[in-house]
């Protein structure tokens, strides 16, 4: 066991010389002389970074924080907007327990977050690292705030030997070794920082480590060897057709079902997804179509390859019986990436 005072004075030590200057973050200059995190913000980041990085997050947590300043604001947006809003983040099921969230604070709350991590735990749409993570840094709860990140800095750490994703209940038992009642909102971040910017997936920066000289990993020559991993079976492996049908500067959309993949996004019409290994290519819908490329897109579960085809005018609108008509750039906005890149597709082959 490293010497734990010394390691979170090192780690502290760092982060108020060095802390990432974030757009929800109250840093240690700041907290030091008395200013508290809003959990809104703090609750909203949290959830967003879930998803993506931070410099992805920033321009949407901006966005959203402008428009909707409060809880309350946000819980009193329409479902759709919220998605519309959200296109871009991916993991929409998470748009809309953000919603279910909202609104359980705004109604049953009074707009005020629960301050402990199991009042925030109990909030619909909430889960374990995101009670974690609000009650350490708005609240400054003495969480465990664990994510991937902070997994990473565990097993280098602690040279564990045991492979993800095996081994993260160690992982977390032993990030919890570290937390106490001292500062735990800026622990957390700390943690956080340093995943992000030393220790960092591939070559971590160990010569610029603030806790290096607690660290097994260092101490066993290859710290990057940390954490191992079971080998992961390869993705598989899915195709279709998008369909970009056009009418004057407008393009055919349609709402995606409300449970699934991408539920309840607003999408582009496609034939099924079929996986390239077990079926044959689907064929394309009745109609006279353009050949506009073809687009990858790599979800958590599977990588897709979509075929794209578009037609001007008015064949093929059988298609699109149900279609909303949406001005272009409009739709670009509202679409999760996926359909963007098919729209962007067929505006270039245009
Ligand atoms: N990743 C997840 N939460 C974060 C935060 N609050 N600051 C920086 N990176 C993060």
């Amino acid at each position: 066991m490293p010497d734990v005072p010394r390691l979170r004075a090192a780690l502290l030590h760092w982060y108020d010389q060095d802390a990432r200057d974030l757009p929800w973050r109250t840093g240690p200059a700041a907290r030091g002389v008395g200013a508290r995190p809003d959990p809104y913000r703090v609750w909203l980041s949290e959830v967003m970074l879930q998803q993506t990085t931070v410099s992805h997050a920033a321009p949407y947590f901006l966005a959203f924080t402008r428009r909707w300043s409060t809880v309350g604001a946000l819980a009193a947006v329409e479902e759709g907007e919220l998605m519309a809003a959200w296109a871009g983040l991916g993991y929409y099921a998470r748009a809309r327990n953000l919603l279910r969230c909202a609104r359980a604070v705004a109604g049953e709350h009074g707009g005020a977050f629960p301050d402990t991590e199991a009042g925030l735990a109990a909030l619909p749409g909430v889960g374990p690292y995101t009670a974690a993570a609000v009650a350490a840094i708005a609240f400054d709860r003495p969480a465990n705030v664990v994510d991937g990140n902070v997994e990473r800095v565990m097993a280098r750490l602690f040279a564990v030997e045991t492979p993800l994703p095996a081994a993260k209940p160690e992982l977390k038992r032993l990030a919890g070794t570290l937390v106490r009642d001292e500062r735990p909102g800026d622990w957390a971040q700390a943690l956080m920082d340093l995943g992000a910017t030393i220790c960092t997936p591939r070559n971590p920066a160990c010569d610029r480590c603030p806790v290096r000289a607690f660290c097994a990993g260092v101490s066993s020559g290859a710290p990057q060897r940390f954490p191992r991993r079971t080998r992961k079976a390869p993705r598989p492996e899915r195709r279709g057709i998008a369909y970009v049908l056009t009418r004057g500067g407008e393009v055919a959309l349609v709402r995606r079902p409300g449970e699934g993949l991408l539920g309840g996004m607003l999408g582009l019409p496609t034939s099924e997804w079929t996986d390239v290994a077990a079926s044959p290519p689907p064929r394309p819908a009745p109609g006279a179509w353009r050949e506009a490329g073809e687009v990858a897109h790599v979800f958590t579960h599977f990588s897709l390859a979509l075929r794209v085809l578009t037609s001007e005018g008015g064949d093929a609108q059988a298609l699109a019986e149900d279609a909303i008509w949406t001005p272009a750039a409009q739709a670009a906005q509202a679409l999760p990436t996926v359909f963007r890149k098919v729209l962007k597709a067929a505006l270039a082959s245009a």
